[in-house]
């Protein structure tokens, strides 16, 4: 029997690249089988541009301030995301809004990751807005993308303590390391087809994700990891 293609996914970045990296790492140390064939990023000077050609993956820059508006910004995107045909388009701190013509293309296949625990939390400056609302657990989710912003189904959710004395930059070093986990391992059960979008709701073996999706800690990363 032939052996069936590997799960392919594009990338769209705007700065540091450390979840992406985090993605590269994991496909290398065989955690994830899937394959990076294209990262896009709005900005040139973005460090993630460098960590995809560190790793021989193909980049495009899409510069948004050379278009006129949202609408033809998104689909210089489209056009390229049509010709490189990912299996899964993934955001990771890509900081564009995106159109609604963008989001219901690629309804089902685009997935983002966002540093709170959804719904708490949109937006930015999310760190300081958890420590301002004297919240005791913070974290990371990922989720389908939606035309609401920030607003579509979670899929995965990483929860994180905060402790007294903490500060944004403390408590942002503390999420990060779940969000390189989280967002790998989320990849990897959409690759294997245990994780998909039915109806607008995410499935997982079979069974509706319901409650902010599934709940991490460090204890049961490895049931997830099992092929
Ligand atoms: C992450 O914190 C992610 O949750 C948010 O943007 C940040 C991107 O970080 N969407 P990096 O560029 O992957 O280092």
């Amino acid at each position: 029997m032939p052996a069936s293609p590997t799960f392919s996914i594009a990338v769209l970045i705007s700065g540091n690249g450390s979840n992406l990296q985090a993605i590269i790492d994991a496909i290398k140390n065989n955690e994830l089988d899937a394959t990076i064939k294209l990262v896009i990023s709005n900005r040139q000077n973005a460090k993630g541009l460098d960590r995809a050609k560190e790793a021989g993956i193909p980049t495009l820059l899409v510069d948004h301030t050379l278009y006129l508006n949202r609408e033809e910004f998104d689909q210089a995107m489209l056009d390229a995301l049509t010709r490189y045909q990912p299996d899964l388009v993934v955001l990771a701190g890509f900081m564009r809004i995106l159109s609604a013509k963008f989001v219901s293309a690629l309804c089902g296949k685009l997935i983002n990751i966002h540093p709170s625990l959804l719904p708490l939390h949109k937006g930015t400056h999310t760190h300081k807005r958890a420590l301002e609302a004297n919240d005791s657990i913070h974290g990371c989710s990922i989720h389908y993308v939606t035309k609401e912003l920030d607003g579509g189904p979670v899929i995965a959710q990483s929860q994180v303590p905060i402790y007294p004395n903490d500060t944004e930059e403390l408590l942002a070093v503390r999420v990060q390391k779940e969000e390189h986990r989280l967002y790998p391992l989320c990849i990897g059960l959409i690759a294997k087809k245990k994780l998909e979008l039915v109806d607008g709701a995410p499935v997982l073996d079979k069974q509706p994700l319901t409650n902010g999706g599934i709940k991490f800690r460090q204890s049961n990363y490895d049931t997830y990891y099992l092929k």
